[in-house]
């Protein structure tokens, strides 16, 4: 059972939008599955894991310094606020920090998770069906695995006004490609990239597992999207590309303009306009939020929406040059990091049972 402390009380922020679509398809044709799309499906069985098992939840969180990074990484860091801040009131602000970045992180997969489920219930194509309901088991694991992070940092804040109206365009849109674009391509588009940030800067281990571990999954997740998206655009006609682009181009601005924490500076008694603006002006922070778009960018261009639009877009964004991303290689990396994590806490499992049963051993001698 999770158990929260939200900053604001859950009475106060349900939510509910309507599903647009209403329209349920059925495919009867059961033996016309796309190769690429099985072998996904099979991947996202054979990839199931239990987050109850493989992460060690017994970890301790410091709570005064959640992630163990560097303070530079605080949206505050170096304004005149975080000057006048002491140790004590320091500390509250990056726990506060955590909880809202990874409150965002958990919304977005249940958002994730409701949005699959449509897609089960809209994708012409019953191949899709087959994997978007591996990964409605995924997006399921991931808000419990969130939820849980943030239970044992004892807060949570409400969704971001900004993420639940994009989520609210993504599902209230009646075409069944919208789902995709709008959280398989942009959505998770940005949560990897954010989710790759803490995991590759963080000093705390439960942190960088969780973030991993998620990230492996996600990897399929876009991947299902690019496969999907790649061969349904080229069959749009050129306004009905221009208006995804279109779509797109504002929501990457709104990702990039507007996730600025406002909520914690609020709940922290700041000054929140004064705040809002020191970090959207600061260089650091503008350099971080373009690094948000390493995986947007790259997998627009793949799936080829990539007209004037949204080219003119990223290029005034200056995240033109993750255009060349090679996104094969990036998913391969995150494989590979999570991996690597199992690796080292089965070597750290085995070299506890080795020395344990040094221990017995000089025991067993000592006895006889
Ligand atoms: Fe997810
Ligand atoms: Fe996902």
């Amino acid at each position: 059972m999770i158990d929260l402390h939200y900053a604001v009380p859950v009475e106060q922020t349900g939510w509910k939008t309507s599903d647009g679509s209403g329209t349920v398809r059925f495919q009867w044709d059961y033996d016309a599955g796309r190769e690429e799309l099985l072998a996904l499906y099979d991947k996202g069985k054979r990839k199931q894991w239990d987050a109850a098992e493989r992460i060690d939840w017994s970890h301790e969180i410091d709570l005064d310094d959640p992630l163990r990074t560097s303070d530079e990484y605080i949206p505050l860091f170096g304004s005149p606020m975080w000057e006048k801040m002491d140790e004590r009131a320091r500390a509250e602000a990056r726990r506060h920090m955590v909880a809202w970045q990874f409150s965002q992180f958990l919304h977005g997969e249940q958002g994730a998770l409701v949005c699959t489920a449509k897609i089960v219930q809209n994708v012409p194509a019953v191949d899709a069906k087959f994997y978007a309901a591996t990964q409605v088991m995924d997006e399921a694991r991931h808000v419990e695995a969130y939820g849980r992070y943030l239970s044992k940092l004892g807060l949570a804040y409400p969704v971001n006004p900004h993420l639940r109206s994009l989520l609210d365009d993504v599902l209230t849109d009646a075409r069944w490609d919208m789902t995709y674009l709008g959280m398989q391509v942009l959505i998770e588009g940005l949560a990897l990239a954010a989710f790759g940030l803490i995991r590759n800067q963080t000093g705390d281990d439960l942190a960088r597992a969780l973030n991993a571990y998620v990230m492996q999954d996600e990897a399929r997740h876009v991947m299902f999207g690019r496969h999907v998206l790649r061969s349904y655009y080229p069959q749009l006609t050129e306004a009905e590309r221009a208006e995804r682009e279109a779509f797109c181009a504002e929501a990457c601005y709104l990702m990039r303009d507007r996730f600025l924490a406002e909520e914690v500076w609020e709940t922290l008694g700041l000054d929140s306009a004064e705040t809002v603006k020191w970090v959207q002006d600061s260089e650091l922070q503008r350099a971080f939020r373009s690094l948000l778009f390493t995986r947007i960018v790259p997998t627009l261009k793949d799936i080829g929406l990539w007209g004037p639009t949204l080219r003119q877009t990223f290029s005034d964004m200056g995240v033109m040059g993750f255009e060349s991303v090679d996104l094969d290689s990036v998913i391969a990396e995150d494989e590979q990091a999570a991996d690597d994590i199992d690796a080292a806490r089965r070597a750290a499992a085995s070299a506890m049972a080795v020395s344990r049963a040094g221990v017995d051993e000089v025991v067993e001698a000592g006895r006889g």
